[in-house]
């Protein structure tokens, strides 16, 4: 028998004995070793990252891994190792290179032959030289593990005309158990049950949330790019505080670091989102893709914009100056069909029209007027189509953003748009997270067809205030198309489709 063969059979009985193998030291329980599942993101032409976590914590493990174009393995293209370390918690990130562009990669983990992990299959960007043909984006956000389960994640991790997912914030919330919950749900309650504070209890939190097999299928079957948002911190968070956090709770530079170390130890990323932001990413000749940065590096205190005179409105920001001017040169000199900007919280707004729901403008774009106008002279002198992806809200809304001179006191859009959109802002619905679901449908219906009336919001295309699910961004050289689909139930693991929205977007 060959090496070669002999090492593959090995590796193939050992999926059998993983079963009782890996962490037989420890307890006489089933136990896998690679509890959390694999991972990949970071993709580029020619390169990806992969992504696991290992059980065995009382010891130092050499994880081996091998990438392949086939999902037998038999052709591999590399293989290596890497020592599992307690000071990254027995994560483990290997970046792949050498890559063919477009293709699609099989992975995967074992330690000292006696165990398997689950399958990854990742993917590589088209070549930066290459127009693809279509590329389609699915937007995940606001997955509350205690306002329900993970279905969203489940019926995407279903669909197979997916080139890449971005998760665009609230990976996971801060909240003791109990608290922004759904409590009538059983076994649904955080882990730490207090609210996350140290660098163990991030990390608790983030192996409460990604225990959840759903969220392992989804990861294990796509790359992911990401954007954290507030609750990857605390709610409300800017670059040095947050709302729920306070003087009791230490300091807060000292929190946010927990915050950032934990999410970088599971997430599939290179760089932390604070540093040098925006991160930049080039899909062929068909996108320039900029993932923001508006909770760690220069956000200035949330504030009600009306309250602030000349020079404090220049000095209130959400990008700061140097992400801001990224942003401006990428939007005004791109020469790709589709600038896509990957945004935390609401860019476009829309007037209130009922007492009953409240706005949270103070943490928006129209909080921030002077970064948000500057944004918007950018999408005047693009020569290009831009889009922009938001998550935060836990509602639907298809905008077109116009050139509406809004005063951030009082948003109210003018009442006829004979100019073509400067850009669309796509709103994701939440994953689990609570939105108008639990009010009556007549009320929440009667509500939404009053925000969609061109009376008050011209702007609107579509909303959906008490929907869950997923969006995918489906583009190709001529077209984009928004697609929304809504889940039957968060309140039961159960991953059936209610129903799907598509939107073409003109400009
Ligand atoms: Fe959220």
């Amino acid at each position: 028998m060959k090496i070669k063969s002999f090492f593959f059979t090995v590796i193939c009985l050992s999926i059998i004995t993983c079963q009782i193998g890996c962490d037989a030291k420890k307890s006489n329980q089933k136990t896998e070793c690679f509890p959390y599942g694999v991972a990949s993101g970071n993709s580029a032409s020619n390169s990806v990252l992969l992504w696991t976590k290992t059980t065995l914590e009382y010891i130092e493990q050499k994880v081996h891994w091998q990438i392949s174009t086939d999902s037998l393995f038999t052709r591999i293209h590399k293989e290596g190792f890497k020592i599992a370390k307690e000071e990254n918690d027995f994560t483990i990130k290997i970046k792949v290179d050498g890559l063919s562009p477009s293709t699609f990669y099989y992975y995967r983990f074992f330690i000292d032959k006696k165990s398997l992990s689950t399958l990854g299959r990742t993917k590589t960007l088209p070549a930066i030289n290459e127009m693809p043909e279509n590329f389609s984006i699915a937007l995940v956000n606001c997955n509350n593990f205690q306002d329900g389960y993970f279905n969203a994640f489940e019926a995407l991790s279903k669909r197979d005309d997916v080139d890449l997912v971005i998760h665009l914030g609230d990976y996971i919330y801060e909240y003791e158990a109990g608290r922004y919950a759904d409590t009538t749900l059983v076994n649904r309650l955080h882990k730490p049950s207090h609210e996350i504070v140290t660098l163990n209890d991030y990390r608790t939190r983030y192996s409460q949330y990604r225990s959840e097999i759903e969220f392992q299928n989804l990861h294990a079957k796509f790359p992911f790019l990401f954007i954290w948002d507030d609750h990857e911190f605390a709610n409300d968070a800017y670059a040095k505080g947050a709302k729920n956090h306070s003087e009791e709770e230490g300091v807060w530079k000292d929190r946010q670091a927990n915050a950032i170390k934990a999410y970088m130890e599971w997430m599939p990323i290179y760089k932390s989102p604070e540093k040098n932001p925006p991160h930049q990413i080039q899909i062929g000749q068909l996108i320039d893709l900029l993932l923001l940065e508006e909770r760690a590096s220069a956000r200035t205190k949330q504030i009600n914009p009306c309250e602030l005179n000349e020079k404090d409105v220049l000095e209130h920001t959400l990008l700061g100056k140097k992400q801001m001017n990224t942003l401006v040169n990428t939007i005004e000199n791109s020469n790709k069909v589709w600038t896509v900007i990957a945004n935390q919280v609401a860019f476009t707004g829309y007037s209130k029209v009922d007492s009953l729901f409240s706005l949270k403008y103070k943490d928006w774009w129209l909080g921030y007027p002077n970064d948000r106008n500057q944004v918007i002279s950018a999408f005047k002198k693009a020569t290009n189509k831009p889009i922009i992806l938001t998550g935060d809200h836990h509602c639907s809304f298809v905008m077109a953003l116009h050139d509406d001179h809004l005063d951030s006191c009082k948003p109210k859009y003018i009442s006829e748009h004979n100019t073509k959109p400067l850009a669309w802002e796509i709103m994701v619905p939440s994953v689990s997270s609570k939105n108008y679901d639990a009010y009556p449908d007549s009320i929440v219906n009667n509500y939404s067809k009053k925000l969609v009336n061109p009376k008050y919001n011209p702007h609107i295309k579509f909303a959906d205030l008490n929907n869950h699910g997923f969006t995918i961004m489906h583009f190709n050289q001529n077209t984009v198309q928004a697609e929304y689909v809504f889940m039957e139930t968060i309140k039961k693991k159960d991953a059936t489709i209610r129903e799907t929205k598509t939107f073409n977007l003109t400009y």
